[in-house]
């Protein structure tokens, strides 16, 4: 297997969006790999969250990478607006873009890396002949559009299938999950084959500091790797 690093990204949908400046520098001086911004378009999901200008707002109080995860229908038009506003990776669900490949292509025209997402119910098949061209592939582990909801069991089952198409055909692209993520599951996750970890709710709560459960994440990971079975 490649050798990739455990990173720790923040999503920070359950913030307090009154002090995000405070939210973003809290998670950086915690040890966070980036930000994860979840943008919803009140259409692809059933929720509505932000735009590029709170992007370019958390740009500005930090110097993490800015890992936007667009749930969004057809999000071409919007591309640029999140380029610019400072994003380094975007990633997008298949099931949202008709041209997938064309909408892969315009994110690395902007400059920035590239991530495409599944929903749980999508199967892997949708990204078996997208994946040589991506940086990042996410294995949705809710149905998007809320944060704090329970982990799908199944979705361990799929990060296996996932790290397997992975290493067949682009051993250098990420694997990200996303959802339900916490100290109970985190471990099994990356002996599953995720690198990635986005933490909403396990991250900003009222039980403990962001940097103490960044700390408790870590550690609940401790040396746990994918092995090829
Ligand atoms: C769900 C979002 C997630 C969410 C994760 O639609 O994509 O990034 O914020 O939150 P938790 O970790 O609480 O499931
Ligand atoms: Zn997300």
């Amino acid at each position: 297997m490649t050798a990739h690093a455990l990173q720790i990204n923040p999503s920070i949908l359950t913030a307090d969006f009154g002090n995000l400046a405070q939210a973003i520098e809290a998670a950086q001086a915690g040890g966070a790999d980036a930000i994860h911004l979840d943008v919803m378009d009140g259409q692809f999901v059933p929720n509505l969250s932000f735009g590029p200008g709170v992007v370019a707002a958390v740009k500005r109080a930090t110097h993490l990478a800015l890992d936007v995860h667009l749930m969004v229908q057809e999000p071409d038009h919007l591309l640029p607006a999140f380029a610019e506003a400072g994003a380094n990776l975007i990633t997008v669900h298949a099931e949202a873009c008709r041209h997938l490949h064309r909408t892969v292509q315009r994110i690395n025209e902007l400059g920035c890396r590239v991530g495409v997402a599944l929903n749980p119910a999508t199967p892997l098949e949708a990204v078996r002949e997208i994946a040589p061209f991506l940086d990042l592939l996410l294995i949705m582990s809710v149905n998007p559009g809320f944060g704090g909801q329970p982990f799908i069991q199944t979705s361990t089952h799929k990060l296996r299938r996932a790290r397997q198409l992975i290493e067949d055909v682009n051993p250098l692209c990420d694997l990200q999950v996303d959802g339900g993520i916490d100290a109970g599951n985190i471990a099994d996750v990356v002996r599953s084959g995720a690198n990635v970890i986005v933490a909403g709710s396990a991250i900003y709560n009222d039980r403990a500091g962001v940097d103490e459960n960044i700390r408790t994440l870590r550690q609940a990971a401790g040396n746990a790797q994918w092995r090829m079975v």
